[in-house]
Formats: structure tokens, C-alpha cells, sequence
């Protein structure tokens, strides 16, 4: 079956002229490249938030390989335990300080504090940093055998508003109200991350996934963004497809989409980007970055793993992969691709595997084994 005609367009309405094109504090400025300057020494700075459980010893892991790599980078570990300030959850001043210093950050898992009142860390860290979008690629990994082995996805998430407002109400006992944001604004600055992120990455296709033959005035704006921020990367395709239908024809052939950034809104790009971590084997193999006006923070998307915290059993490739995704933001390609190789090489020779990839290797045997399939840059 052909890519092209799965992707009949679908048309909308221009909802830019019915509701106009006011803009929201949810959606301001759209500088996300890294700026940073090497210090006296030839090193950046780098925040480090090596998170709870499993957390410190993966970062460990990451801190050692950088190390033995010879990357020019410095970490500055903060802690992001958080606290309530006037009713609203907040990081402590240093850490929020070191990020935004430092442009860039690498993030271990966060457990959030159940019931002191808390609202999640993760986005708490989107809302102070302005995170707008979240990037995760999910590529099949050889040695690690799954259903497929020709996933090679790309998909970008709007990760400020949408279903995930938290704008809820009680109409009255029984009734419920939960309200899906869209703002052009935010949008548009999604859709033309995603676009700048298919040239950088030399995919000349971005698709956008929604559901607006439903929700035509929220999805139908999130896409007439799209449309419009498509004018300005005329090098670039661009085409839609219903949330139902990308589902439906990932499951069937991956392969599909394999030269494609798709872009979506909030929900959609949370549940569709776990479906295609599910085709590569799972949340312990797939990176992530969430890309800011302030800042941009490459995360583990798994969680805290307490069951494994503490024995030395916690596989670092998420992590690892992820920090590979901030070398290349912050254009350390050369290191970037030196450790790739040794983590691939390392999975693909299957000797010294941890035991969520089905061996028996720890964390420290793994990181090793890494440490050792590192060839110079
Ligand atoms: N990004 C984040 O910070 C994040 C994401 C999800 C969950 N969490 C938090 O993590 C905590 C635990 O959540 P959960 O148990 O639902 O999910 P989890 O991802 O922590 O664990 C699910 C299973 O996967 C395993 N696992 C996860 N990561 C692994 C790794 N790197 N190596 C080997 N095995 C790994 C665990 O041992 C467990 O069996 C909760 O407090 C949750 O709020 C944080």
C-alpha cells in the first residue's frame, strides 16, 4: 500500500478568520536553539537532575561513558524536590536558576509526592522551563527482537496545553466538564519546531495526526497551524491523517512512516508515542526531549523502576539515548554518533545485556561494556 494514499487530506475550515488570533501566556517567543558558550576550559555546562530510584545510578552510568568519551561537558547536579509556594508547586530556586543558566539539562525519572497537595514535577518542569515541545523518536534496535524490526519513527508532541489544561469543572453531582485548550499560538509554534526538526534531521516530511472531522474547532485549528507554518518550509511535504488511521496503519506496517515527523496535539502525541515505543520494546529503549523556550530538557521517559532501585539491575540505554538526542541539539554530533555505536554495538552483540533486555549483565557490567565499544571521535 502507498504512503501518499493514506493520507488523503482532510479539510477544514479556517477557523483563523472565525476566532481570530489572540494569543495566550501559554505560548510566548519560539527560540529553542542552544546558545551556550564553552567555559575557560572548553567545556558547557550542563544541568543534571539524576531524579529518584533508579535515577542516580543511571545517570552515574551516563556520567561515566561521557567520561571516558572525552565529551566536553561539565555537569552541575541539582535537585528538583519540590516544594508549595503560595499554593503552587515549585522547584527550588538553584535548580530553576542552573537550567535556565545553562540552557540545557539531562533528567532521570521523578517520582511525584503523593498526596501533599503536589501537582505532577514533570509538569511542573514544562510549565516553569516553557517546554512547548516534546520529541521522541523510537527506532528499532538490533539485537533486541520485537514484532517488527523496521520501526523508525519520529513524532512530536504539543506539550503545553490541549487535553492536559487541567481546566476542570463539576456542572453539578454527576456531571463533569474537562476543557481541551488550543491556541494558535502554541500551535504554530509546535508545527514549525517540527518542521525545522524534519530538515535538521533530513526528513523532507511532516504529517500532522488529529481527529478534526470530530473536534473541528480545537483539532481544526491545531491544523489550519500547521497549514499555514507548511507555507514557510515550501522544501518540505506536508500532509494529515486522522489519529485512527496512523494508529491503525503504524500497527500494520511501521514502515510507513519512517520518513515522516509527525506532529500532534498533547494526547494524542502521549499515547501515540508510547504505542511506538511498545513496537521497539518498550519505555526502556526509547529517548526523549522536551524542547523550551527557556530551556530544553532530555529525559528517560520510563519511571522510577522502585522495584529494581538500589541493585545495580537498571539499564541505562533510555537515559543514555536521550542524552545522545541533547549532544545533537547541542551540535556535539561527532560524540553523539561515537556513543550511539557503542550502545548499539553493545545491545547487538547481546554478551552483556541488563535483564529487562533478557540477560544477565548489571548496570555496571552494561555501562562497561559500553565503556569499552567506545572508539575515539
Ligand atoms: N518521566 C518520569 O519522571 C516518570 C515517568 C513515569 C513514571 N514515573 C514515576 O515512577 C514511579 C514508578 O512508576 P511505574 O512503576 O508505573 O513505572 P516504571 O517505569 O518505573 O516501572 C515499570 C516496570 O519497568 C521496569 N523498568 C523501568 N525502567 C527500567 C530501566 N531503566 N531498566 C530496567 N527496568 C526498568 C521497572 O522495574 C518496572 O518493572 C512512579 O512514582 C511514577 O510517578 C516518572
Amino acid at each position: 500500500m502507498s504512503f501518499l494514499r493514506l493520507h488523503a487530506p482532510f479539510r477544514t475550515i479556517n477557523l483563523t478568520k472565525r476566532i481570530g488570533t489572540r494569543s495566550l501566556a501559554t505560548a510566548t517567543g519560539t527560540s529553542h536553539s542552544f546558545n551556550s558558550k564553552k567555559n575557560a576550559k572548553g567545556n558547557y555546562t550542563v544541568t543534571i537532575i539524576p531524579g529518584d530510584g533508579i535515577g542516580p545510578e543511571i545517570s552515574e552510568s551516563v556520567k561515566r561513558i561521557y567520561s571516558a568519551a572525552n565529551v566536553p561537558i561539565e555537569w552541575e547536579e541539582v535537585n528538583v524536590v519540590p516544594y508549595l509556594k503560595d499554593g503552587k508547586t515549585v522547584i527550588p530556586d538553584e535548580a530553576s536558576k542552573s537550567v535556565k543558566r545553562n540552557t540545557v539539562a539531562l533528567k532521570g525519572p521523578l517520582a511525584t509526592p503523593i498526596g501533599k497537595g503536589h501537582v505532577s514535577l514533570n509538569l511542573t518542569l514544562r510549565r516553569t522551563f516553557n517546554l512547548f515541545a516534546n520529541v521522541r523518536p523510537c527506532k528499532s534496535i538490533v539485537g533486541y527482537k520485537t514484532v517488527y524490526d523496521d520501526v523508525d519513527t519520529v513524532l512530536i508532541r504539543e506539550n503545553t496545553e490541549g487535553e492536559y489544561s487541567g481546566i476542570e469543572h463539576l456542572v453539578v453531582d454527576g456531571v463533569v466538564q474537562s476543557i481541551k485548550l488550543i491556541t494558535k499560538v502554541a500551535s504554530e509554534r509546535c508545527a514549525r519546531y517540527a518542521f525545522q526538526h524534519a530538515r535538521d534531521i533530513g526528513r523532507n516530511h511532516v504529517t500532522a495526526v488529529h481527529k478534526a472531522n470530530i473536534m473541528r474547532m480545537s483539532d481544526g485549528l491545531f491544523l489550519d497551524a500547521c497549514s499555514e507554518v507548511a507555507k514557510d518550509f515550501p522544501d518540505v511535504k506536508f500532509d494529515d491523517v486522522l489519529l485512527d488511521r496512523a494508529c491503525l496503519h503504524i500497527v500494520q506496517d511501521p514502515s510507513l512512516y519512517s520518513n515522516v515527523v509527525m506532529v500532534m496535539p498533547n494526547l494524542y502525541g502521549d499515547i501515540l508515542s508510547d504505542m511506538c515505543a511498545g513496537l521497539i520494546g518498550g519505555l526502556g529503549l526509547t529517548p526523549s526531549g522536551n524542547i523550551g523556550r527557556d530551556a530544553s530538557i532530555f529525559e528517560a521517559v520510563h519511571g522510577t523502576a522502585p522495584d529494581i532501585a538500589g541493585k545495580d539491575l537498571a539499564n541505562p540505554t533510555a537515559l543514555l539515548l536521550s542524552s545522545i538526542m541533547m549532544l545533537r541539539h547541542m551540535r556535539l554530533n561527532n560524540y553523539a554518533d561515537v556513543i550511539e555505536s557503542a550502545v548499539l554495538k553493545t545491545i547487538a552483540d547481546g554478551k552483556k545485556l541488563t535483564r529487562d533486555l533478557g540477560g544477565t549483565a548489571s548496570n555496571t557490567d552494561f555501562t562497561n561494556q559500553i565503556i569499552s565499544n567506545l572508539e575515539s571521535v
